[in-house]
């Protein structure tokens, strides 16, 4: 969500700081800004409302020189994107960022202002920087006055603090958003992602729940949330793995389409054997604690959501496990009864995602007999916080709509059926399958990805369309979801699925020669079902777009679009069917002109509630 960049070092920071909000911005912002300390008194700040680029052209007329500093990508939550709401926020000499809510603003607001402090903006931060300005003025030290605001805290926070008294000096404190120290040489830094700060170091410490860390020129302390120091682990990060460039492609999303063969096929290395998937797939411990999971449930966000309903088909149709799939929002606030031996599985991306983050803390304290998470990013907070990890192995995902990591998750969860189902249902010979049909994808994925030409000439339909209706069947529907989702993310249509069943219930009134409507139809045991609910719409004067198997008997005629995807085994139609949905909208994106990979008002970590 919002970015945080910091640095002590001893050389000028605003570059450094600027290239680490770049490398931010992906993540979708509406503003910008920095504070460099030079000198005493109020601290020098630019701010920008807009792209990161809007507050470098700034920083070109108003340069920033000082060699202790932090800057912040806004995201509104409290207030519209405006400069007077954009961080830092000030209070005297201190600067602060703030990531997260404070859930008791208006309470500190009301306590400040009677105080004497006076507010200029509308956000929640403000109540932050005037609370450690508070404390400060009684301790006469940065680290103490963080240490007494963040006790009045409710809600989360990624912060970072600097005063133009103490310069060398930075303060930070992370509580539900996270916070990364970049270890430098004579140098060090503070990011809410490490990415932001590839640039100047390869050695990362992740702040846990409740730290305080003060980060000086030669050295970093960490405080846990009881005050004790604390030593975290250093981390460093293999730079070749983690190229966050487009190369040639015009957009990372269109970059990260392709990048799907290369990825899924790095996500089996060392997962697969011939026939089988190998013990280590889902690490040393996985083998005792899944023999006595007797139902699983799931909970995600967003695209993430959409890998869990896939994978409900499977775990239950193949592995025989009962499953429930839930959003994190409404499984965080929703009373029911855990039933024994129930695995929680989390699926994310980023692994900072706010609401699955909850989910699992909750679950901890719920019953459930242990936690698995299905993601990305080997140093989130959901990876470090789970008993069980399967990484995702997709590379940074710098596109806010997700594509490769959705497909890489779809693997990671076949695997995880077959590790599971052989305490189940699963057999030699199924698993057998699984595996051959498994080892086959990489090719497939690169043949389906091979139409691209005619999914970016069948775009040019839905340029002018407002509305667009994805149907699917079974383990289709949510493939279908996904590919609504993929056209509203970046082409602002409105786009609905439903299981194809469905239709007659209600949408068929939607359906007109105005309406497109998406079918993905594999050769599979719904084929012919799914047929005749197409027929209903081709009834009505409907445009039908289908992705069809080869074998699948579809002939073009007027109003019926259809093109042929190569011919797959049933379990990984839903990886492949993936693909040309992705296309689509992505074509359909660029007739319309959008900003493919920041849509508007979305972000890419969505790390608060
Ligand atoms: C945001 C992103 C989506 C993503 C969702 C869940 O909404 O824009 O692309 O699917 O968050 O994120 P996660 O990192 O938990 O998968």
């Amino acid at each position: 969500m919002c970015g945080i960049v910091g640095a002590v070092a001893q050389r000028d920071v605003a570059a450094i700081l600027l290239e680490g909000l770049h490398r931010l911005e992906y993540r979708g912002y509406d503003s910008a800004g920095m504070a460099v300390i030079n000198g005493e008194g109020p601290i020098p700040f630019v701010k920008r409302v807009g792209k990161v680029e809007a507050l470098a052209q700034a920083l070109d007329t108003h340069p920033l020189p000082g060699k202790t500093g932090i800057a912040h990508t806004r995201w509104a939550t409290h207030g519209q994107p405006s400069e007077d709401n954009a961080h830092p926020h000030f209070s005297g000499s201190l600067a602060l960022v703030h990531n997260g809510i404070i859930e008791n603003h208006s309470e500190l607001k009301q306590r400040l202002e009677a105080l004497g402090y006076e507010f200029v903006s509308q956000t929640d931060t403000e109540t932050i920087v005037h609370l450690v300005h508070h404390y400060y003025q009684l301790q006469r030290d940065l680290l103490s006055a963080v240490r007494h605001a963040v006790k009045d805290l409710d809600g989360a926070y990624g912060l970072a603090a600097i005063h133009a008294d103490q310069p060398d000096r930075l303060v930070c404190a992370r509580k539900g958003s996270p916070l990364v120290i970049g270890v430098g040489i004579g140098e060090n830094f503070v990011a809410s992602d490490h990415l932001a700060l590839r640039q100047v170091t390869d050695r990362f410490v992740y702040l846990e729940e409740g730290d305080i860390a003060e980060v000086t020129l030669g050295h970093y302390r960490i405080w846990n949330e009881a005050g004790e120091s604390v030593t975290r682990d250093l981390t460093q990060i293999d730079a070749a793995a983690e190229s966050i460039d487009k190369g040639p492609y015009r957009h990372f999303m269109l970059k990260e389409i392709y990048e799907q063969p290369k990825m899924i096929e790095r996500s089996l290395l060392q997962r697969l054997g011939k026939t089988k998937v190998l013990a280590e797939a889902l690490g040393p411990h996985a083998a005792p604690l899944l023999a006595s999971v007797s139902s699983v449930q799931i909970v995600a966000c967003g695209t993430s959501y959409h890998a869990g309903m896939i994978a409900k088909y499977w775990i239950e149709g193949i592995a025989g496990v009962p499953c429930r799939v839930e959003v994190a929002s409404e499984f965080r606030y929703r009373k029911f009864k855990v039933q024994e031996n129930t695995l929680l599985v989390t699926i994310s991306q980023s692994g900072e995602t706010a609401d699955t983050l909850a989910a699992l803390r909750l679950a901890k304290t719920l019953g459930y007999s242990a936690s698995l998470t299905i993601c990305n990013v080997a140093q989130s907070s959901l990876v470090r916080e789970s008993d069980l990890f399967v990484m995702t192995e997709a590379g940074p995902e710098i596109g806010v709509a997700s594509t490769k990591a959705f497909t890489t998750q779809l693997v990671a969860l076949l695997l995880f059926t077959v590790a599971l189902g052989r305490h189940h249902d699963i057999d030699e010979a199924t698993e057998a399958n699984i595996v051959k049909a498994l080892h086959g994808l990489p090719r497939l994925l690169s043949e389906t990805l091979d139409l691209d030409a005619d999914i970016r000439a069948m775009s040019k339909a839905f340029a002018e369309k407002h509305h667009a209706l994805f149907l699917g069947r079974g383990v289709q529907w949510p493939v279908a979801m996904e590919g609504a989702l993929k056209l509203k993310e970046i082409s602002y249509i409105h786009a609905e699925s439903y299981p194809a069943g469905e239709l007659k219930h209600g949408p068929l009134a939607l359906v007109d020669s105005d309406m497109p409507v998406i079918a993905v139809a594999p050769n599979d045991e719904l084929l012919e079902k799914l047929k005749s609910n197409l027929q209903e719409v081709q009834a009505r004067g409907g445009q039908l777009f289908v992705f069809a198997d080869k074998a699948a008997g579809f002939k073009e005629s007027k109003g019926l679009d259809i093109i042929e995807l190569p011919h797959v085994d049933d379990i990984i139609a839903p990886i492949i069917y993936t693909i040309p949905l992705q296309l689509l909208s992505y074509h359909v994106a660029i007739l319309k002109g959008t900003d493919v990979d920041q849509p508007r008002n979305l972000a890419k970590s969505v790390t608060v509630e």
